[in-house]
């Protein structure tokens, strides 16, 4: 593992935070995770844009230009063709419940190797559950921020992998399905792209924000709308996008098998080949 600790690199033994630090008395931070492609570090100024937005809403301390620099310092070092980030901003050391100072702020970035998906996992498709859990307040905006308290997401990461499968979708009372504890999700029917409106209850993820860019330069009319079971199963295909994994098809959902197509997989060949980079 790769260890950046406000601008300086060092081992993962030597790197350590106080018990204060706000980030573990509360879940009090910001995250993001990015991928790296050859030293290449992927949508580095959607994920910087989206920490900027979390960190406005939240009156959380950051350097953007720093925050770049590290990012890019740790991403040069990575001696893997494929490695994952893992940047975490906490405030530091907080005495009960009052902002700390915004100098006791640190910035945390790790590197590790990651690998994709192989053509016959992605040709195979996921298989999703539904997740027991709800997506906390709908009247908050705090799920459109990547913070460290991901509790919900989480537990509905692991229910999903308890039953074998490789994502959760969360539903709303009214039986909308959102997205997945760690992706946003898409439905392809006729040329159209449909995927449920970011914000509130579903967070702005940045492969997401590069699949509707591609979606207009490559002629798909784009919906962001309400997702039924209804338009689910009528869908032509479906699939799953985060920032790790970019495009993954859905197969199966409970026990019911989704219609699947070539045009997910199209989109992200064409993705990778510089549609919306
Ligand atoms: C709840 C949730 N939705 C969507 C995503 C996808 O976001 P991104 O494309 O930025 O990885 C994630 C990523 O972890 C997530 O946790």
């Amino acid at each position: 593992m790769i260890v950046n600790l406000d601008g300086r690199f060092c081992t993962a033994e030597q790197a350590c935070l106080p018990l204060q630090d706000s980030a573990l008395l509360f879940g009090d931070s910001l995250f993001e995770t990015i991928k790296v492609q050859n030293n290449k570090v992927l949508r580095i100024e959607a994920h910087l844009d989206r920490l900027a937005l979390s960190a406005s809403l939240l009156d959380f301390p950051r350097n953007h230009d720093e925050v770049r620099t590290n990012l890019l310092q740790t991403a040069e070092r990575c001696p893997w063709p494929l490695a994952r980030l893992r940047l975490t901003l906490t405030r530091g050391i907080c005495n009960g419940l009052a902002v700390p100072p915004a100098q006791h702020a640190r910035t945390i970035i790790t590197a590790v190797s990651c690998s994709d998906p192989d053509d016959t996992q992605r040709k195979a498709g996921a298989t999703c559950v539904f997740a027991p859990n709800r997506r906390v307040n709908p009247l908050s905006h705090l799920p459109q921020m990547k913070r460290g308290n991901y509790a919900d997401c989480l537990y509905a990461a692991r229910y999903a992998q308890s039953r074998g499968a490789r994502e959760a979708l969360f539903r709303t009372d009214e039986g909308h399905i959102l997205e997945g504890a760690t992706s946003n999700l898409f439905l392809i029917r006729d040329k159209t792209l449909i995927t449920p409106a970011a914000g509130e209850l579903v967070l702005a993820g940045v492969m997401r924000r590069q699949v509707l860019q591609a979606a207009d330069t490559l002629g798909f009319t784009v919906r962001q709308q309400p997702i039924d079971m209804q338009t689910l199963f009528q869908a032509d295909e479906a699939f799953l996008t985060n920032a790790i994994i970019e495009i993954m098809p859905i197969a199966r959902l409970e026990n019911f098998p989704l219609k699947r197509g070539p045009l997910a997989l199209e989109l992200l060949q064409a993705i990778r080949n510089g549609a919306a980079s």
